[in-house]
């Protein structure tokens, strides 16, 4: 069992949904978070001068899955995400020790 982050522009949220929805993947978590990647923040300009937005506005999605539907969802993810300029989001797996679904106590992979 996997968590899989995903650190997306928000604008591309609705079509990361869909895409999961399209693979069977309903079940899912987003926030709104700042952070920011390489390029360090953006250059913005207000009234003329120059500024660095420092953390940039993003939207986090959080979907654990079983180890097997790990590389299908990444690829939906990157697929419907992906503008292919900077700041398109990074995506981070980690392993889930337990998952237990809270009305009926079930745990493992059917508690997903
Ligand atoms: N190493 C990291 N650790 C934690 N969060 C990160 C990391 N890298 C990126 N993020 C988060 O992902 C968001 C999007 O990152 P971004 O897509 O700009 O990554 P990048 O490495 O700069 O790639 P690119 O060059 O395509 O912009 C950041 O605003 C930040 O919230
Ligand atoms: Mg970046």
């Amino acid at each position: 069992m996997q968590l899989i982050h995903a650190i997306i522009r928000s604008s591309k949220v609705e079509d990361v949904k869909h895409a999961l929805e399209g693979i069977g993947k309903v079940s899912l978590t987003i926030t709104d978070v700042k952070g920011r990647g390489q390029q360090k923040g953006i250059k913005q300009q207000w009234r003329g001068s120059e500024y660095v937005l420092d953390l940039i506005p993003k939207s986090k999605i959080e979907i654990v899955v079983p180890d097997g539907d790990v590389d299908p969802v990444v690829d939906a993810i990157c697929e419907a995400a992906r503008t292919g300029q900077v700041g398109d989001g990074k995506i981070f797996v980690v392993p889930v020790t337990r998952t237990i679904r809270v009305r009926t106590g079930e745990e493992g992979d059917g508690a997903i």
